[in-house]
């Protein structure tokens, strides 16, 4: 019955955290799903096609309606469910990313957004969070280099907007315990580590 969120700009090494946890997890005899924002369910993953979608011109509230939707169904459809039967689950972006690419990023007022947000969510908060902080030129590069550089809608924002960004997370971060940022320049096996170590201590 946990909830792990690992937020942070694009190209930061979400997935490749979570890939790492999930490895190292086998180890223990706990469910682990893994599941990412937008997306995670049919309904979400056909939204995160508009949503991500280049070439398409959507407004910012626009954005973070359809990005709530798709929560709304993830939460009831799969995050829910997973924890109720004790499942530990390991979710690539949540909240903290429509505060920080809406809130932050395009402007939306972030009290308005919190507000729509925890009625997707029906007040489900993570119990812990990773943020990984990355310098915004070397997300760049790291996306430039990944499959064969091909950019979705969101990727192809100015570098002014994601330093927006990355300062939101700092930001959101500094709001609980229950965040953790992490150096994402360090290699991929020390993030891997240390956060399993703190991942294991709040597992009960
Ligand atoms: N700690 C790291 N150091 C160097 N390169 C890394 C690190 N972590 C991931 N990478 C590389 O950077 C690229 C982006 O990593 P990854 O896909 O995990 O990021 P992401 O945050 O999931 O991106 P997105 O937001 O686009 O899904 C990949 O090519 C990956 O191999
Ligand atoms: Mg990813």
């Amino acid at each position: 019955m946990t909830f792990i969120t690992v937020e942070g700009i694009e190209g930061c090494g979400k997935s490749t955290l979570i890939a790492g946890l999930k490895e190292r997890l086998r180890a223990r005899p706990v469910e682990t799903i893994v599941t990412r924002e937008p997306g995670g369910t049919p309904v979400g993953d056909a939204m995160r096609e508009i949503f991500l979608k280049p070439g398409l011109e959507i407004a910012p509230l626009t954005e973070a309606l359809l990005i709530n939707a798709a929560r709304a169904q993830h939460v009831v459809d799969l995050i829910d469910p997973a924890l109720a039967r004790g499942a530990l689950v390991l979710c690539d972006r949540f909240v903290d990313s429509t505060l920080a690419y809406q809130g932050y990023g395009r402007g939306i007022d972030l009290a308005f957004l919190q507000e729509i947000c925890d009625t997707a969510t029906g007040g489900l908060v993570p119990d812990l969070t990773f943020v990984l902080d990355l310098p915004v030129p070397i997300s760049r590069e790291r996306i430039a280099s990944r499959d064969g550089g091909a950019r979705d809608r969101m990727e192809r924002e100015d570098p002014g907007f994601y330093e927006r960004v990355r300062r939101g997370f700092l930001d959101l971060a500094e709001r609980s315990p229950i965040y953790h940022v992490l150096d994402a320049t360090k290699p991929p096996e020390e993030l891997i580590a240390q956060a399993y170590r703190l991942l294991t201590g709040v597992l009960v």
